[in-house]
């Protein structure tokens, strides 16, 4: 019995140090927490973006002030002030948050024209925030080179802000980047070629800036990208053909630039295609027969450009066609045939180019039809009959043409 009594003995008194140790420790942690939200708590308390009279209240946890999320341990993880809240009181100017203090801190975001100052260089000591969201303020001047010591950003929006410099090479080293918005504001020069790095890139919106020069054939190692916006800025030169390889990408706009140059054959490698906007340049040429390849698309605007000769019949493959804009260019010979395939085609403007040729019989299985303009072309020949099962048409204009005969309703 011996035997055993001894070793239960020890053990017990083993257990009883060993649940002690853990008593202690559990109070060293807990008051290490405590020390640790405190310090956390303090941080938001002196940065004075939360009303006065919320953040005196210190029988108040800090955790419950609205757009504060914190983890299992009490430390605050995200930071979301948004214009939802209504309490008008806000007062959030990036400088006066010590950020040094927040170290656990993966997501800030501050929407809705709170902000006025620049993007605080400070920000640069969050070592773990992935997602900044700054959009829709009044931020000026430039975007810091402290972003590239934030190097699990995924998340960068800023759009709909005032800033005002170039595109910081050093934007390239963010290699988890998956989502990059700089539209709407004053942004200005080329863009840095280091962007192509940015392997994970999945969105970049450019629009709405002054960027100018012409596209990095870098660009084609972004094969993750699936929304590309440049629309509304200088952009000039052509498309480089290595836009063929960003096989993802389904959104793609270069409207409102100074771009010249045709549409590639590699236009055809873009099979996730739905929406490619292109007016507003200075494009011409033909529209490749590869564009039947772009079985997704459903959206292709070419208004405003000087693109020339027929339309390729292989359009007839677009099954998903909604919207084609051909309007305002130099295009010529008569519509294929084919045309009759795209039953939802909701849109379709041919004005003020040189086609010529009747309206075929065809144009009455485009039963979604809402929108027709053929005005100021060559077509001739009588308006077919069958323009009348278009029970959809909100919109038809066909003059400046050749037409003759009567203009029948069915
Ligand atoms: C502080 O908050 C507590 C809990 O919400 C509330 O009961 C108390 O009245 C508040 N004190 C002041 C001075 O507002
Ligand atoms: C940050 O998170 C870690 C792990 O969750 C935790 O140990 C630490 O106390 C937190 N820091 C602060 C300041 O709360
Ligand atoms: C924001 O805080 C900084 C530093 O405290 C100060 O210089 C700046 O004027 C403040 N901005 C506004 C808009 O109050
Ligand atoms: C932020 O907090 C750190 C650590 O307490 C401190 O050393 C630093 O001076 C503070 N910075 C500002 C701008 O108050
Ligand atoms: C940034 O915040 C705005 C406002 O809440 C929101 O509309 C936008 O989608 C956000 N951006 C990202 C990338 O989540
Ligand atoms: C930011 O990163 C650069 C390059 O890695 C480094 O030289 C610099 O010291 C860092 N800056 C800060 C403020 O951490
Ligand atoms: C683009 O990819 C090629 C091939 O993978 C590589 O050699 C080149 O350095 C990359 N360019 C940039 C700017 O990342
Ligand atoms: C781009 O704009 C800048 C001014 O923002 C100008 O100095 C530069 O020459 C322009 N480059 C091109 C290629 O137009
Ligand atoms: C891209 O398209 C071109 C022209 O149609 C074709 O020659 C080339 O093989 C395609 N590239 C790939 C990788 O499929
Ligand atoms: C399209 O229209 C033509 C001529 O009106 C007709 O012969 C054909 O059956 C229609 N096709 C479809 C798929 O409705
Ligand atoms: C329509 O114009 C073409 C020449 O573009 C001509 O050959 C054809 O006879 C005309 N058709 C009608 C019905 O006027």
């Amino acid at each position: 019995m011996n035997l055993v009594s001894k070793p239960i003995g020890l053990h017990v008194y083993h257990l009883m140090t060993a649940a002690t140790w853990i008593v202690i420790a559990l109070a060293l942690f807990h008051n290490f927490l405590a020390l640790a939200t405190k310090i956390e708590a303090d941080a938001l308390r002196h940065s004075g973006w939360w009303p006065c009279d919320i953040t005196s209240n210190t029988s108040v946890s800090h955790c419950t002030w609205l757009g504060i999320s914190f983890d299992y341990s009490g430390s605050i993880v995200e930071i979301n002030i948004d214009d939802n809240y209504d309490y008008r009181e806000f007062t959030v100017n990036l400088s006066n948050m010590n950020y040094s203090l927040l170290p656990n801190l993966t997501s800030l975001q501050v929407f809705g024209d709170y902000l006025t100052d620049t993007i605080p260089l400070q920000i640069y000591a969050l070592p773990k925030l992935r997602h900044l969201n700054l959009s829709t303020n009044k931020l000026t001047d430039e975007l810091p080179l402290c972003f590239q010591n934030l190097t699990m950003l995924e998340v960068i929006d800023i759009h709909d802000n005032q800033i005002n410099s170039l595109i910081p090479p050093e934007l390239g080293n963010l290699k988890r980047l998956i989502y990059l918005d700089l539209s709407f504001n004053l942004l200005n020069g080329m863009i840095p070629m280091t962007l192509a790095k940015l392997k994970n890139l999945a969105q970049l919106s450019l629009q709405y800036n002054c960027f100018n020069g012409s596209i990095p054939s870098e660009i084609g190692n972004l094969t993750n990208l699936a929304y590309l916006s440049m629309r509304m800025n200088f952009f000039s030169g052509s498309i480089p053909l290595e836009i063929g390889n960003l096989r993802n990408l389904a959104y793609l706009s270069v409207a409102g630039n100074f771009f010249s140059g045709s549409i590639l054959s590699e236009i055809g490698n873009l099979t996730n295609l739905a929406y490619l906007s292109m007016e507003g340049n200075s494009f011409r040429g033909s529209i490749p027969s590869e564009i039947g390849n772009l079985m997704n698309l459903a959206y292709l605007s070419m208004e405003g450009n000087f693109f020339s000769g027929s339309i390729p019949s292989e359009i007839g493959n677009l099954m998903n066609f909604a919207y084609l804009s051909m309007e305002g260019n130099f295009f010529s010979g008569s519509i294929p045939s084919e045309i009759g395939n795209l039953m939802n085609l909701a849109y379709l403007s041919m004005a003020r180019n040189s086609f010529s040729g009747s309206i075929l019989s065809e144009i009455g299985n485009l039963t979604n039809l809402a929108y027709l303009s053929m005005e100021d072309n060559s077509f001739n020949g009588s308006i077919p009959s069958e323009i009348g099962k278009l029970k959809s048409l909100i919109m038809l204009m066909l003059s400046s043409n050749s037409f003759t005969g009567p203009f029948h309703r069915k």
